[in-house]
C-alpha cells in the first residue's frame, strides 16, 4: 500500500517508515521539521538503501494536503504529526489545539475530499488518567490532567463520529504506553529539544555526561521500590504495531481502538539499573518531590493487541536500553 506518515521524520514515525518498507509498502513522509531534523531522511536511505519520498510543509495546509494525497495516489494515512509534551501543553493551550486539533481536523477534511478514508492515530495511555488498576484494559473510563492529554482524547471522540457519520472510515486507534529505545543500526533515535521531560532519553543523557544526574519523582509511591511503574515498549514494536495495525484494517476492513505496550510494568530504578547494565556507565540519581500529573503504576493489557493483531512485543528492556544507548553514545547531539 501507499501510505502517508505526517511526522514521518519523527522519533516513531521514523522507525515506523523503515518497518512499512520491510514489510512492503510504500510510505511517503509529510513533515514540517517543526520538531525533527531532515537529517533523518539520509539516514532512512541509508538504512532502507531507497530514495527516502518525502514532502516538506504542514498537516493543516487542507488545500496541499488534498492534492498530495492525490498526486502519491495515498491509500491510508499514519498520523504521527503532533505536539506531546505534557508542561509545554499547560503553559501554551493553544499551541496544542492548534496543532493537534485543528492539524488533524484538515487532515481528516484532505483525506474526506480524496476518499483516502482509512487512519491509523497515535494515542496514547494518557487517555486512561490516573487507573482504577493495572493492567489496563481498552474498556477503562477515560480522563485527562493536561491539554496534551486532552487533544488525544477529543480526537478519538472525533474519529469515533466520523465512523459513525460514515462507515467508509476506517480507523485504529493506537494507544501508546511508553516508547523507547532506538533502530538497532544506532543511526536514528530519539531525538528532544532541550531538556528531556520523559525518563528514557534523559537516562542516556546521564549516562553519556550530557547531564550531572537524574532527578527520580518520587520514591513513596505504592509500587514495588517506591517509584513510578510504566511498560516500556521498544520503538521497533511499536513500529511494527502500526504495520499490524494497517494490514489488520485492510483485510478486515473494520475500526478498532487497541493498546501498544508490553504488558510489563517496569519502575523508575528498573530503567537505571538496565541502564548502567547496557552502557557499562553509572547514572547517578537523586529523589526529588513526586512530579505532578504523575501516577504510580500504568501499564497494559495485551490480550486485544494479540487477538485482534497477532501482535506483541518481542524486545525486553535490556534490548531497549541497549538500543537506546547506542543511538546516544553514538549520536551525543542527537542529529545536530
Ligand atoms: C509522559 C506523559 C504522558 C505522555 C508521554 C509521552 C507526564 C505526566 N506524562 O508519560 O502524558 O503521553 O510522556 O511520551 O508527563 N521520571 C523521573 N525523572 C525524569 C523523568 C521521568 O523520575 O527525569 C519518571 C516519571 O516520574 C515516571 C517515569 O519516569 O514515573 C516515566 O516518565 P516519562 O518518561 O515522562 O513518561 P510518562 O510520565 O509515563
Amino acid at each position: 500500500m501507499k501510505i502517508l506518515l505526517t511526522g514521518g521524520a519523527g522519533y516513531i514515525g521514523s522507525h515506523t517508515y523503515l518497518a512499512l518498507i520491510e514489510a512492503g509498502h510504500i510510505p511517503v513522509i509529510l513533515d514540517d521539521f517543526s520538531n525533527s531534523s531532515p537529517k533523518v531522511l539520509e539516514r532512512l536511505g541509508r538504512i532502507s538503501g531507497q530514495p527516502v519520498l518525502c514532502e516538506q510543509g504542514n498537516v493543516a495546509d487542507l488545500p496541499w494536503v488534498q492534492a498530495l494525497i492525490q498526486r502519491h495516489a495515498i491509500e491510508a494515512v499514519i498520523h504521527f504529526a503532533a505536539f506531546k509534551a505534557v508542561g509545554e501543553s499547560v503553559a501554551q493551550p493553544l499551541k496544542y489545539f492548534d496543532n493537534n486539533l485543528v492539524g488533524m481536523t484538515r487532515l481528516l477534511q484532505a483525506m474526506d475530499a480524496t476518499d483516502c478514508r482509512t487512519l491509523v492515530f497515535s494515542s496514547s495511555a494518557t487517555v486512561y488518567g490516573d487507573p482504577a488498576s493495572v493492567p489496563i484494559t481498552e474498556d477503562f473510563p477515560r480522563s485527562h490532567t493536561n491539554p496534551y492529554g486532552h487533544t488525544k482524547l477529543v480526537i478519538e471522540d472525533m474519529l469515533s463520529a466520523l465512523q459513525k457519520s460514515n462507515p467508509a472510515w476506517k480507523v485504529a486507534v493506537l494507544r501508546y504506553f511508553n516508547p523507547v529505545g532506538a533502530h538497532p543500526s544506532g543511526l536514528i533515535g530519539e531525538d528532544p529539544l532541550g531538556i528531556p521531560n520523559n525518563l528514557m532519553p534523559f537516562v542516556a543523557q546521564v549516562a553519556v555526561g550530557k547531564r550531572p544526574v537524574l532527578n527520580v519523582f518520587g520514591n513513596d509511591y505504592a509500587t514495588p521500590d517506591g517509584t513510578g511503574v510504566r511498560d516500556y515498549i521498544h520503538v521497533q514494536d511499536l513500529a511494527a504495531g502500526h504495520v499490524a495495525a494497517l494490514q489488520t484494517l485492510a483485510a478486515k476492513g473494520e475500526s478498532f481502538t487497541v493498546n501498544l505496550g508490553t504488558g510489563q510494568g517496569y519502575s523508575v530504578l528498573d530503567v537505571v539499573h538496565a541502564f548502567e547494565k547496557a552502557s557499562a556507565r553509572k547514572v547517578p540519581v537523586q529523589f526529588a518531590p513526586r512530579r505532578e500529573g504523575d501516577v504510580a503504576q500504568c501499564y497494559a493489557s495485551t490480550a486485544r493487541a494479540l487477538a485482534l493483531l497477532g501482535w506483541q512485543a518481542k524486545l525486553d528492556l535490556d534490548a531497549m536500553c541497549t538500543d537506546s544507548w547506542r543511538w546516544q553514545s553514538g549520536n551525543p547531539d542527537g542529529y545536530s
